[in-house]
């Protein structure tokens, strides 16, 4: 017998555990835990994640086009809840916890060293059908740490202890 839940928010379980970094006009990073992310294209490859407008991240992405999706591995939980729960417009939340960064390669934003795997998109469109501004990024470049990928270039993910 099946009976009908009453929350019907956040139905569509689990949610992913991303890291999406980004950058404002004035070369401020910043990173925020966002669960509102999936692939939406496979070619062009693209990707799109969800952020709250009052999110500091939200005008970064904006303003720059572009986003960086961190996938972060087992050992990061003490980042991954500082960065979903503190915001950038309270201070530089890489200084605060001595998060390892580096530019990204293709996109004008930062990705996170430690994280196993980064996904660089630019956006190419954005709608806003509800609570969360859907970016949808064009995914420029996928990479990851050396041991994770084949020869032919493929990620193994099932060797990658992700969060
Ligand atoms: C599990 C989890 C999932 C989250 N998913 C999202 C999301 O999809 N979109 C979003 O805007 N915020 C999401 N958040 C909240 C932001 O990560 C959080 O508000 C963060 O502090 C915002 O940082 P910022 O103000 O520096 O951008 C999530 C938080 C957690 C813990």
């Amino acid at each position: 017998m099946k009976r009908e839940a009453k929350n019907t928010m956040l139905a569509l379980q689990p949610i992913p555990k991303t890291l999406v970094s980004c950058r404002d006009r004035d070369g401020r990073n910043n990173a925020l835990v966002v669960g509102f992310c999936a692939n939406v294209s496979l070619s062009p490859a693209m990707v799109m994640v969800g952020i709250v407008p009052s999110r500091y991240s939200h005008h970064m992405v904006k303003e720059s086009g572009c986003f960086v999706v961190n996938l972060p591995a087992k050992g990061y939980e003490k980042e991954y809840g500082f960065l979903g729960s503190k915001s950038g417009r309270d201070g530089d939340k890489f200084a605060a916890m001595n998060i390892a960064w580096e530019d990204a390669r293709y996109v004008d934003a930062p990705i996170l060293s430690d994280c196993p795997v980064h996904i660089e998109c630019k956006v190419v469109e954005s709608i806003m059908p509800g609570t969360h501004e859907l970016f949808i990024g064009k995914v420029e470049a996928v990479y990851a740490n050396e041991e994770y990928l084949d020869e032919k270039g493929n990620i193994l993910w099932d060797q990658i202890d992700l969060l």
